[in-house]
């Protein structure tokens, strides 16, 4: 219901935040204000204040911040009406009357309330007479205490068509009223209505006040199907935003900042009755955005539990496609997965509770599952799967409603591109050796220039364009840059464009000029041989600027695939001839001095790319032909 603003001031009024707060966090005078410690979050200085005069309360290490409803909501997990309600009655304000329609249907329901009241109270008799022993027994047989069994008003429906209804009706209930429950089927050929659950061990299902609003029942041996029959949907039951033991579950979940979530509700009665009492169970559906909002009531992030069989792993897989588009800063899920084949009862019947403790204290954030479900088993060998990948993950991303979590997540997400891509180009061929050295006899002969200009290249150019990693993530992710220090400020200009993708080149430097990174790049930077690179200065057309780095990458890839295959083939540069030869080492020079020579005569550098493809394709025809060029009695010579 709404209430009135002004009905809503008076309780403010009446109840100063203070009051409200110190229930729960002692308070210390500071000026105008209160200070404590977070009930949020574990601190030892205080960063809590409570402001009266203002009427709100602001948690500095949380960030939190509200008024007395606010407060109520945050710490007790109560739904903003059942808030006003409670602070109404300590204020001792009566409720504002509700219209006389909506006061008729609340009584309507009221009467259903009853009679499923009524019900449970039957059921709960029955477990206990002669007619409940069977009942009674598989309740023992499963390991249920008897105060399990009162604590959750675990009842018996006896085998017989009309004992619930007879009872019922004579209470003063009519069939109508039970029929709208669910407690009777009512048969479409005008037979008459007869009791719904037979045979069966009951459990209520109570919504968030604590109200029964269900049943769900067991049947009592394997050959009985369904094994669980549960009420149909009615006024009051909603299963798409009910969660099984919500209510009861609420204290303890906010005493230990923790929610479980599991399958069935006999898990959560196993596991109340093994000490875990912050569990809840969605009942038998897939997840609901409603059901996602009330976990999130009792905590930030609840720990859903799945089987550890490939079950369990396709539940969790449709979990997440349930759970990214509603997901909202600092609320998310994480996974447990447990032992193959058994489910929460079975584990802590078998094995104790600490075998489940142990699971959930392993439990994973969503976004590892999600990776984990994107990568695992898809054979990324070749550009086309791993753009498929990268799609896959864009579209996931996509459905992500919030966006800001969307935009953390698009980081998180290239980030870890970024080391796949990498291991997968470490793993595929591995690094490359360096070339071996041209004989030293050879005439004109210079020792293979070393690629260092390449590498301060590519980094000087991220350095002055952040968002060339928009494109080139993949490629640079391959680079392997063999000197360490220009491979480390590689690594850190890349994870700080990741961390904050947008970054301006001067926010860059400026972390740059604060990391240890500092005093090399400062040197790069300033090199005057860089200075002059035509597409590193700010001014440059950000189109051309990605088609120079582009090419650079280009030649650098293929410079190492040269290298790479002088290394497979045992191609021996002495068994070039003369002009081959020098033409190789033309090409290693230009293709290490690229980035350098885009300032001074680009057409030129494009035509010796070309050339330079030619020529490998040459080289290789000819170590595989073994024919033209080959000179064996010079190689000898050399030795
Ligand atoms: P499971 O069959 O996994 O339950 O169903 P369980 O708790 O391990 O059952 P036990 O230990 O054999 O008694 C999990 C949930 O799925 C729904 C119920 O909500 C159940 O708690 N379910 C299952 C049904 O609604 N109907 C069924 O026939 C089976
Ligand atoms: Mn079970």
């Amino acid at each position: 219901m709404k209430f009135p603003d002004s009905f809503l001031d008076e309780i403010r009024a009446r109840l100063p935040v203070s009051t409200v707060v110190s229930r729960r966090v002692p308070l210390k005078r500071a000026g105008r204000e209160w200070k404590g410690l977070s009930p949020f979050n574990q601190e030892k200085t205080p960063s809590f204040t409570v402001n009266d005069q203002k009427g709100f309360y602001h948690c500095f290490s949380s960030g939190k911040h509200g008024d007395i409803f606010g407060f109520v909501m945050d710490t007790e997990g109560l739904s903003f009406p059942e808030a006003v309600e409670r602070l109404a009655g300590e204020a001792g304000l009566p409720l504002p009357k509700p219209d006389p329609q909506y006061e008729r249907a609340a009584k309507e329901r009221l009467g259903l309330y009853d009679a499923l009241e009524a019900a449970s109270a039957y059921f709960e008799e029955q477990l206990s007479s002669r007619e409940g022993r069977e009942a009674l027994a598989y309740a023992e047989r499963r390991g249920l205490s008897p105060a399990t069994l009162k604590e959750f008003r675990i009842g018996f429906a006896p085998n017989a068509k009309e004992a619930l209804k007879a009872t019922l009706i004579k209470r003063g209930f009519s069939e109508a009223q039970l029929i709208e429950t669910g407690l009777l089927i009512k048969p479409d050929d005008g037979r008459s209505p007869y009791d719904r659950f037979r045979h069966r061990l009951t459990i209520p299902i109570v919504n968030a006040r604590g109200r029964i609003i269900a049943f769900g029942a067991r049947a009592l041996d394997a050959a009985t199907e369904p094994k669980y029959l549960n009420s149909p949907e009615t006024k009051l039951f909603d299963k798409g935003s009910t969660v099984f033991n919500f209510a009861r579950a609420r204290g303890a979940a906010f005493e230990h900042g923790e929610l479980v979530v599991v399958e069935g509700y006999m898990d959560v009665i196993a596991l109340h009755q093994a000490g875990f009492h912050h569990v809840v169970a969605t009942l038998g559906t897939a997840f609901t955005e409603r059901q996602m909002d009330q976990l999130w009531l009792l905590a930030p992030e609840p720990i859903v539990c799945f089987d550890g069989d490939r079950a369990g792993e396709a539940a969790a897989a449709r979990a997440i496609d349930r759970m990214l588009p509603v997901l909202r800063e600092g609320h998310s899920f994480r996974f447990s997965f447990l032992p193959q084949g058994s489910d929460p009862d079975d584990l802590v019947r078998n094995e104790g509770a600490g075998a489940l403790a142990r699971c959930l204290a392993e439990a994973r954030p969503l976004i590892d599952i999600l990776w984990q479900r994107e990568c695992a088993g898809h054979n990324l060998d070749t550009p086309e799967r791993r753009a498929a990948l990268e799609e896959r993950l864009e579209q996931l991303l996509a459905t992500i409603a919030n966006a800001r979590v969307r935009e953390h997540y698009r980081r998180d997400i290239k980030s870890r591109l970024f080391a796949l891509w990498r291991d997968i180009g470490k793993r595929s061929g591995g690094p490359a050796k360096p070339s071996p050295p041209p004989s030293a006899g050879k005439s004109g002969a210079r020792p293979l220039p070393s690629a260092h200009g390449f590498a301060i290249t590519i980094i000087l150019a991220l350095a002055h364009h952040p968002s060339l990693l928009d494109h080139f993530a993949e490629e640079v992710a391959h680079l392997d840059i063999r000197q360490k220090q220009l491979a480390e400020l590689l690594g850190f200009l890349t994870e700080a464009i990741f961390q904050d993708l947008g970054i301006t080149r001067e926010h860059l430097a400026e972390l740059m000029r604060e990391s240890r990174h500092a005093k090399l790049f400062d040197t790069l930077d300033r090199s005057s041989a860089f200075k002059r690179i035509a597409f590193l200065q700010p001014e440059t057309a950000a189109a051309e600027v990605e088609e120079h780095f582009a090419e650079l990458i280009y030649r650098w890839t293929t410079l190492k695939s040269l290298d790479k295959e002088v290394q497979d083939q045992a191609l021996d540069l002495a068994d070039l001839s003369e002009a081959d030869f020098e033409h190789f080492s033309e090409l290693q020079r230009q293709v290490a001095n690229a980035g350098l020579r885009h300032a001074a005569d680009d057409a030129g550098d494009r035509d010796s790319a070309k050339r330079f493809q030619e020529t490998i394709a040459r080289l290789k025809g000819e170590n595989i032909g073994g024919q033209r060029g080959r000179r064996p009695d010079r190689r000898a010579d050399q030795r």
